[in-house]
């Protein structure tokens, strides 16, 4: 049976990642109204992964006896200055859904909860790839990328599958 208190900061996550989906969504979106049918794909993918993630917190709430709460989520934004500007939000948010993932470990940690402990392990490994690759992004951007967007959009969903780091 999950403590009140990790049945509430779980509940949290359940909105953070939810979130984290209809930004995404919204980027991809974006991105699509721009011809970029690439980094539509790529973030229209993201979006499913933190459905996904949003999902896996639903499930282990309900299966420790919580009661997971499908909340409200505030409207991302719908627009945005340049596709480097794009991601470098996409890292910001990542970096903050680490922190928030941490913040959940620390507490279970505290109440010694190892089971929600060992849940959020996949997390811990998860955040750290989802950062990694908003980074490799970024830093292909910054290297001129940014200067032939459409050789770029056509070439980041290899980044996703890791086939070709070119
Ligand atoms: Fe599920 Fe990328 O945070």
């Amino acid at each position: 049976m999950l403590k009140k208190k990790v049945e509430d900061i779980c509940n949290r996550q359940v909105e953070r990642e939810g979130y984290s989906s209809n930004l995404y969504l919204a980027m991809a979106s974006w991105a699509e109204t721009k011809g970029l049918a690439g980094i539509a794909a790529w973030l229209y993918a993201q979006a499913e992964e933190e459905k996904m993630h949003m999902l896996k917190f639903i499930k282990y709430i309900n299966e420790r006896g919580g009661t997971a709460v499908i909340p409200a989520f505030k409207k991302p934004p719908v627009d945005y200055k340049s596709v480097e500007d794009m991601f470098r939000e996409v890292l910001k948010h990542e970096q903050f859904v680490t922190s928030s993932i941490h913040e959940i470990v620390e507490l279970t940690l505290a109440e010694k909860d190892y089971s929600t402990n060992n849940f959020l392990q996949w997390f811990v490994a998860e955040q750290t790839e989802e950062e990694a690759s908003a980074q490799e992004i970024l830093d292909k951007l910054s290297l001129g990328a940014k200067n032939n967007l459409y050789h770029f959009d056509r070439s980041i969903m290899k980044l996703r599958s890791g086939e070709d780091k070119d």
